[in-house]
C-alpha cells in the first residue's frame, strides 16, 4: 500500500502502460493508479487488459483500456490517439510490453523467432517511444520509461535474440534521453532480472528443454525472485517528478544478480 506522503506523487498525471495486463506492467498500472494518475492500460490480450482496469477501479483509481499490438505501427498511433482524444495530454509512456524468446543456442534460433523477438521487444518500443515523443515534443514535456532486462548491460546464456533486443533498448533510451535533453522530456529505463511474472512461469522447463543448465538457477544473488510490486515501485518513482534529475539512464533492479 502507499504510504500517506507517496499517494499523491502522481496527482492528474495521464500514463500509458504498455503490457499492462500482467506482471510488471499490472502491478505498475495500479500502484500508479493508486498515486493519483488516470492510466492508459494497453495490452493485445483483450480480457487481461480489461481485468487490470477492472482491478483499477475497484481500488477507486481511474483508467480506460486500448486493445493493440505494440509491433503494429496503426495500432501504436491508435492507442496514442486515443489517450489524446480522451485525456488531452501525455505525462508518461511506460513503454514495458515485451516477450521471452525459446532458450535456445545461438546457432539454432530460426529468423522466425529471431524477428519474433526484435518486432514486439525492439520495435514495439521504437514505436511507442516515436509516435509519443511526437505528443510530448509538441507538449514541451513528457517522461518516458522503457523496460530492457539485466540482458540490456550482459548477456543471458541461450538468449541471443532476447540479449541483442533489450540492448537495443539500452540504445533507444539513450539516444532519445540525448535527443530531448532540452525539450522537457525525460527517458530512462529499468532492467529487471527476474521477476515473478507468467513470463518467468516457463524458464525452468524451457531451461531444461535446450539443455543447457545453468550452475547456480536462479542465479539471484538476493536468493528470490522480485515481485512485481517491487519493480512497480521504482516506476512509480521513475513517472513522478521525484526523478527529475534522471535522464538516459539504465536502472538495474535484480537482487543483486548481475554482480
Ligand atoms: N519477468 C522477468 O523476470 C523480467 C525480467 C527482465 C525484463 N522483463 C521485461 O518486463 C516486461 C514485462 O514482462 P512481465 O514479466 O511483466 O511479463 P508478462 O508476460 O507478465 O506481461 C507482459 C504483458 O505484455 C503483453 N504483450 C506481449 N506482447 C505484446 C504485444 N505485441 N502487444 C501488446 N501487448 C503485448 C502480454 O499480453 C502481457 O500482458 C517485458 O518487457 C519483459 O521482457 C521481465
Amino acid at each position: 500500500m502507499n504510504s500517506p506522503q507517496t499517494a499523491h506523487d502522481l496527482e492528474g498525471k495521464i500514463i500509458i502502460v504498455t503490457g499492462g495486463g500482467s506482471g510488471i506492467g499490472r502491478a505498475s498500472s495500479l500502484k500508479m493508479a493508486a498515486s493519483g494518475s488516470k492510466i492508459v492500460v494497453v495490452d493485445y490480450k483483450e480480457s487481461m487488459g480489461l481485468e487490470t482496469v477492472e482491478l483499477i477501479k475497484r481500488a477507486g483509481g481511474e483508467g480506460i483500456f486500448v486493445q493493440a499490438n505494440v509491433s503494429n505501427s496503426k495500432e501504436v498511433q491508435h492507442y496514442v490517439q486515443t489517450t489524446i482524444d480522451t485525456f488531452g495530454k501525455i505525462d508518461v509512456l511506460f513503454n514495458n510490453a515485451g516477450i521471452l524468446q525459446d532458450f535456445k543456442k545461438f546457432q539454432d534460433i530460426s529468423e522466425e523467432e529471431f524477428t519474433r523477438v526484435i518486432d514486439v521487444n525492439l520495435k514495439g518500443i521504437f514505436l511507442g517511444m516515436k509516435y509519443v515523443l511526437q505528443v510530448m515534443d509538441q507538449q514541451g514535456y513528457g517522461n518516458i520509461i522503457n523496460t530492457a532486462s539485466t540482458t540490456a548491460v550482459r548477456a543471458e546464456h541461450s538468449l541471443a535474440a532476447y540479449t541483442a533486443s533489450k540492448h537495443g533498448v539500452a540504445g533507444l533510451t539513450k539516444a532519445a534521453a540525448l535527443e530531448y535533453v532540452r525539450k522537457g522530456i525525460r527517458v530512462n529505463a529499468i532492467c529487471p532480472g527476474g521477476v515473478a511474472t507468467p513470463l518467468t512461469d516457463s524458464v525452468p522447463s524451457q531451461l531444461q528443454a535446450s539443455g543447457y543448465v545453468p550452475e547456480e538457477f536462479p542465479n539471484m544473488r538476493i536468493g528470490r525472485y522480485a515481485q512485481p510490486e517491487e519493480l512497480a515501485d521504482i516506476v512509480t518513482f521513475l513517472a513522478s517528478d521525484k526523478s527529475s534529475y534522471m535522464t538516459g539512464s539504465i536502472l538495474v533492479v535484480d537482487g543483486g544478480m548481475t554482480l
